[in-house]
This record gives C-alpha cells, structure tokens and sequence, in this order.
C-alpha cells in the first residue's frame, strides 16, 4: 500500500484567513499529498498572540469546515510549556506509522528555518514545501538557501504561489478601525464579532461560553454552519425589520442538539413532554429542533421565547410563527455555505425582497424533495406551506 503523504502547516493563525487554506490546499495538489494538518502553536517563541489558543483553534475549525483533506490538529495547543516542530513531527509520525511527512512553511519562515530548535533533526524528518510569494521573501535567496539545504541531503521542493494582498496583521488592523477585511473567512468573522476578538466590542458575550461547547457538541462542518446562519439570520432580520440580535442568537443556537445520538434526543423529550409527536420521536433531523429549544434554554441558559420559539421551528417552520422565526428558518436553507440544492439561487434572489416568499418557495423545495424520494414529509410543513400562501405579503 502507498504511504500516506500528509502535509503540516503549523502557525499562530492569529487569525486563521483564506491565504493559509489557499496554501494549504496548493500544496495539497502540487505536492500530491492525502491531506494537510492545520497546527496551531499554543504559545509561539517569536510573537505575542493577540486571540487565545482556543478562540484560534475554534476559527481554524470554522474555517476547515470539516473538509476531509483539511484537518485542524491539536498537538501544540493541547501541550504544556514550549511547543518545539523537532517535538512534534516524532508525535504526528507515532500517529501515522509509515506516513511521509511534509513541512509546509511561507519564503519567511523558510529562510529561518536554520535558526529553529534542533533544525536538523527537522530536515531529516520531512520534506520542506517552500509555498513561495514574491512580495514575501526574495526569490534569489530563497532559492539559493534550497540548494544549500540539498547540497547537504535534505528535501526541499519550491512552490511558487501568487502574492495576497492581505495577511493575518492586515486584518486584525481592518477589524480594529472598523473596515472590512479581505480574505476573512465569513465564519470566522462571524465568530470574531459574537465574540468581540481583536479589540471589538463582543457583540454576544454570552456566545463565548456557548461557542466553547458548541465546537465540542457539533461536528465542525456544523460548527461552522451555526456561524453561518448566525450572519445571515442577522442580515436577514436587519432587512426586514426584525431583531437582529436574537436572530443571530437563535443562528448559533438553532442546531446546539443537531449531533445528541437519537434516543439521548427522545428520553429528553419523553421526560420533559417536549411537543414531539412519534414522527418526531422517530427521526434526528426532525426532533433536533424541538430537542435544541429545549437545550438551548436549559444547558445555554437562553431564556428568550422568541429566540427559542425560532430554534424550535427552524427545521418544519410551523403556521403562525412569527417573522423572526422566518428569518431563522429560511437562514438555515440558504447561508452561503450552504451545499447546493435546487432552486437555491432562486430563494436566495427572492430572499432579498420577501420574507414570506422565499420561506414558502424554500419549503415547497423541501416538500418536493422529500416525496420525491419517497420519504416523510411532517405534516407540520404542509401545513406552514398552506398557511404561508393565505399571508397577504404572498398573494398580493
Ligand atoms: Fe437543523
Ligand atoms: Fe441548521
């Protein structure tokens, strides 16, 4: 069988932007590799980190978005004292017996490579991939120190990349005098502002201790998709009218429940007589939402009926909700990380001028997926389509 070529990009990611998943991934293909860790280091010997290891840890998770080949490693953060690359290859190759391993690292960083703790025993684990910008680190010279390196048996493969304009300290500048950066991811900054990092005002601090247990509760694509509708719950609620603050509280709660093993979900409703008839009893995507008021309010201390009200109908809507509740739900169908279905960009057009339109073509779309399969369409739905289309906001 091959050997596993797995790439490790290491880093404060203070934050995490799309210039590193662009490395990442380059190397991913240039280098023909199974996959690429992204190492956050706990504390850096260089510099100062403005976020903690863990809000670092939680946007690179955001960021990856359960990608397969992408895949957040903890080892430095979850280590005591100076986290040395020398101490950690011995660890990742201990986890993956046989596996090739190569070092990702920028023009700048390369040319300090023979500077690092115990240099050689680096370059005698693994192979560099030298991801080279011209506006980073001099051509000439990073290729002459690559040829010094090789001269003395080491591997080093150079990759010439296109220059970004921006960088982790550019966007921590934009965010701190109110501009909007480039090249931040749209989780990632979602969770920076709840949080108020970098210096901004935390705009949820509640959402500190509850994005804490979110990353461990959900899987990260649907970390990152809580974010995801957190933002467009918000933008959606400022557009028509709503509440932006509850709505994006009701985002990143809507699907605290979504990964609780089923008959954890349906003792918890049985015991607190949650509204959940047999079909709901008997199905993880629908009791999820029910389940998830209920956890929300509970264990994330979320007292708000109208924003437990939205979490509790995110998933079938339900006739006579109420407007933020439509945000919530409709937000959960189209956030733009959304995989694409049918009739997506459709609702998404629709969205920006008719709250109710787009929820009742967005359910119509559901319905007509979910019997076209031949699956269970609740009569919840039905109905909220029924009622939907007596709203004169959708028959005028
Ligand atoms: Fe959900
Ligand atoms: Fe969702």
């Amino acid at each position: 069988m091959a050997k596993q070529c797995i790439g490790i990009l290491g880093g404060t990611f203070d934050p995490v932007h799309c210039g590193h998943l662009q490395i990442a991934r380059f190397a991913l293909s240039s280098a023909r590799l199974d996959k690429v860790f992204i190492m956050p280091s706990r504390a850096p010997q260089y510099r100062q980190c403005i976020a903690g290891p863990e809000d670092r840890w939680q946007m690179i998770v955001a960021a990856c978005r359960g990608d397969d080949a992408l895949i957040p490693c903890r080892l430095e953060l979850d280590r005591e004292g100076p986290t040395y690359t020398a101490d950690t290859l011995p660890m990742i190759r201990e986890n993956n017996p046989g596996a090739k391993l190569f070092w990702i690292l920028g023009g700048d960083a390369f040319l300090r490579i023979r500077h690092w703790h115990r240099a050689d025993e680096i370059l005698e684990q693994c192979k560099l991939l030298v991801c080279l910008r011209p506006d980073e680190a001099d051509t000439d010279t990073v290729a002459a120190e690559a040829e010094r390196l090789r001269e003395s048996g080491y591997r080093v493969k150079i990759l010439p990349m296109e220059s970004l304009p921006f960088s982790s300290g550019s966007i921590r500048s934009a965010l701190t005098e109110g501009r909007n950066p480039e090249g931040l991811d749209l989780c990632v900054r979602e969770l920076i502002e709840c949080k108020g990092l970098y210096g901004l005002p935390a705009r949820i601090p509640e959402s500190v201790a509850w994005l804490s247990r979110l990353s461990g509760a959900l899987k990260p694509r649907r970390f990152a998709h809580s974010l995801a509708v957190a933002a467009a719950a918000r933008d959606m609620a400022l557009r028509f009218g709503e509440d932006p603050l509850k709505a994006e509280k009701a985002g990143l709660l809507h699907d605290c429940a979504k990964n609780i093993p089923l008959p954890e979900m349906q003792r918890i409703a049985r015991e607190n007589r949650l509204d959940a008839d047999d079909d709901f009893l008997a199905s993880s995507s629908l009791l999820h939402s029910v389940v998830g008021a209920w956890v929300a309010e509970h264990e994330y201390g979320m007292k708000d009926p109208a924003v437990l009200e939205a979490i509790r109908y995110h998933n079938t809507g339900c006739a006579g909700m109420s407007r933020l509740a439509m945000c919530v739900c409709l937000s959960d169908s189209i956030e733009p990380t959304r995989t694409v279905y049918p009739r997506l960009e459709e609702i998404r057009a629709i969205a920006e001028t008719s709250l109710e339109k787009a929820l009742l073509l967005s359910l119509e779309s559901t319905a007509g997926f979910v019997t076209s399969r031949g699956y269970f369409l609740h009569p919840r739905t039905r109905d909220t389509i029924s009622w939907l289309k007596t709203l004169p906001a959708v028959r005028e």
